[in-house]
């Protein structure tokens, strides 16, 4: 599949990223079906996409979005419960739960489902990519990559796109074509077997090593290394934070 082949994307799995994921897919002009497990979950994603504080409703106040614009893309997006309904789909980007294992099940139904020249995509955080493709048969591996987005899609323009040593040159073409249609900046990543994280996840989770070990060792507190970061290196947001912070997670 080559990128103006591209039509149409599935999404596995709306709440945060999918739902932020379809949203910039169907401006860019895509056809878009979304799947989630229940209907309450496809409500919350809907609501997010139009409602949302990124959502399309706040992009037409703040002038981003034309209200034409708007309206074409959401009658782009359709959201279903069923897998099936992505039988015709030319493009998978996943994003359901980062477990590895839920991740293997979803591409091998998908694998049986879909035709076999569609491209398939994981928007894993870390996860090596040829172990997220495990399942998938031997003529889906030249067609899987790893598309990597950043939290808030809509505002975050950052997308890694992975490769494998199995990935054709056509698809990584297609994905990095896809992403910057969607008005992406394209890192290209290569996949590492063994290795958790790709750029972002790993250059950050470093930062957050060392700055726990200032804090653990007494040097400063975590509000004084929130300070330096942010005044003396311009960081756009605290490792700690009266919420946790964006290092939450590491
Ligand atoms: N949240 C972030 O900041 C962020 C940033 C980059 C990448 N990611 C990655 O994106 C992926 C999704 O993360 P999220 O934060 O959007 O999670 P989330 O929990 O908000 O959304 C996941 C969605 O997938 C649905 N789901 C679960 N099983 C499913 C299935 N079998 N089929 C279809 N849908 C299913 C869930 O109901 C849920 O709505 C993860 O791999 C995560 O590591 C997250």
């Amino acid at each position: 599949m080559k990128l103006d082949d591209v039509k149409t994307i599935g999404i596995m799995g709306g709440g945060v990223m999918g739902g932020g994921i379809a949203q910039i897919m169907a401006i860019a002009g895509y056809e878009v079906v979304v799947r989630d497990l229940t209907h309450e979950l496809v409500k919350v994603t809907q609501e997010a996409i139009f409602e949302g504080r990124w959502g399309m409703k706040r992009a037409v106040e703040r002038g981003k979005l034309s209200f034409d614009e708007c309206a074409a893309a959401i009658d782009r997006i359709s959201f279903t419960l069923a897998p099936r309904e992505m039988r015709d789909v030319d493009f998978i980007i996943e994003a359901v739960p980062e477990k590895l294992d839920l991740k293997q099940q979803v591409f091998a139904e998908l694998d049986t489902l879909i035709k076999p020249e569609a491209i398939f995509t994981t928007n894993t955080s870390g996860f090596p990519v040829v172990d997220v493709a495990r399942d998938v048969s031997e003529g889906r591996k030249p067609l899987f990559a790893g598309m990597h987005y950043s939290n808030p899609v809509p505002t975050m323009k950052m997308c890694e796109v992975i490769y494998t040593p199995q990935t054709s040159q056509d698809t990584i073409d297609a994905v990095k074509g896809v992403a910057e249609k969607a008005g992406r900046v394209v890192s290209m990543v290569k996949d590492e077997p063994g290795s958790y994280g790709f750029v972002m996840n790993r250059v950050f989770a470093a930062a957050k090593r060392e700055a726990d070990k200032i804090v653990e060792a007494g040097l400063a507190t975590r509000e004084d290394v929130d300070k330096a970061m942010m005044t003396g290196r311009n960081w756009p947001a605290a490792f700690y934070g009266q919420r946790g912070g964006i290092g939450k997670q590491w």
